[in-house]
C-alpha cells in the first residue's frame, strides 16, 4: 500500500506573517494518521515554519535547491540547508522553474542527484505544455523529462523518489485534467519506473481544489496530490489532505 501524499506549493505569495498564520492554521487541525502531509514556503519562510509546524505531522519541503553543494553560487539555497531546516520534501523541476527559469531536463536531474544525497526526498515534476498535447507529443515529452533523471540518477534512486505529473496547461488555469487523462499518464510514468514501480508514490498537479480532489484519488496510480492555488486556504486544503485518505 502506497501511503498517500498531499503537497501544497505556496510558490511566491504571502508575508512572514500570512504565512506563519497559514501554517498555524493547518498545523492546528491536520489530524490525519494515513496521509502525509507538506508544505513548500518561500524558502526565507521555511525557519520560522519549521517552528510553527513542529509535531504536527505535516511536513516541511522546498519550492526548489541548487545543483551545487556549496560555495559562490550567489542566490543559490543548498540541499544541505534546507536537510539543516528539516525539510523532508524538495520539488525538482516544477514547469516555472523549467518555463521562467530556462531549467532543462540535465539541470533537473542534478538537482534531483544533490537533493537525494542530503537526504531531501525530491518530488518531480514533469508535465506537458498544451501545444505539445495538442501536437501529440505527451508521452514523448513526459519520457524525456523522467529520463534525463533516470539516467542521472540511475532507476533505483526513482524508488525512493516521488514524481508528480502537472500538464503545463492545468496549471494556475482551473483547468484541470480529468481523471481519466492524469490516470493515464501517471500509468505511462509507472510502467517506466522499473521493479520497484508499485512502491513509488505519484501524484497529480494542475488546478486541484476540495471539488475535483476526491475523483482524481480514486484513481489507482494517483497518490496523492500537488496543490497550487487551494493550498493557500487552510480549509481547503485540508479538505484535499483528508480526501487523500485511504
Ligand atoms: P495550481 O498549481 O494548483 O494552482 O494549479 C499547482 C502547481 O503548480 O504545483
Amino acid at each position: 500500500m502506497r501511503r498517500p501524499l498531499v503537497v501544497g506549493n505556496w510558490k511566491m505569495n504571502g508575508t512572514r506573517r500570512s504565512s506563519v498564520e497559514l501554517a498555524e492554521a493547518i498545523a492546528e487541525n491536520f489530524v490525519s494518521e494515513s496521509v502525509d502531509c507538506a508544505i513548500c514556503p518561500p524558502a526565507v519562510f521555511l525557519a520560522e515554519l519549521g517552528a510553527a509546524l513542529a509535531e504536527s505531522g505535516v511536513c516541511l519541503a522546498a519550492q526548489d535547491v541548487s545543483r551545487f553543494e556549496s560555495g559562490a553560487y550567489t542566490g543559490d539555497v543548498s540541499a544541505a540547508m534546507l536537510a539543516d531546516f528539516s525539510c523532508a520534501y524538495v520539488l525538482v523541476g516544477h514547469s516555472e522553474r523549467r518555463a521562467c527559469f530556462g531549467e532543462a531536463s540535465a539541470l533537473v536531474a542534478a538537482k534531483f542527484v544533490t537533493a537525494q544525497g542530503k537526504g531531501l526526498i525530491p518530488i518531480l515534476c514533469v508535465g506537458e505544455t498544451l501545444a505539445e498535447r495538442q501536437d501529440g507529443k505527451t508521452l514523448e515529452v513526459i519520457a524525456e523529462q523522467l529520463d534525463a533523471v533516470i539516467d542521472a540518477a540511475g532507476l533505483e534512486a526513482l524508488s525512493s523518489a516521488v514524481v508528480a505529473y502537472e500538464p503545463v496547461w492545468a496549471i494556475g488555469t482551473g483547468e484541470v485534467a480529468s481523471p481519466a487523462q492524469a490516470q493515464e499518464i501517471l500509468a505511462f510514468i509507472r510502467a517506466r519506473l522499473g521493479e520497484n514501480a508499485e512502491a513509488v508514490r505519484l501524484l497529480y498537479g494542475g488546478s486541484v481544489n476540495a471539488k475535483n480532489a476526491a475523483q482524481l484519488f480514486e484513481q489507482q496510480d494517483i497518490d496523492g496530490a500537488l496543490v497550487g492555488g487551494a493550498s493557500l486556504q487552510a480549509e481547503q486544503f485540508l479538505t484535499i489532505c483528508r480526501l487523500a485518505e485511504a
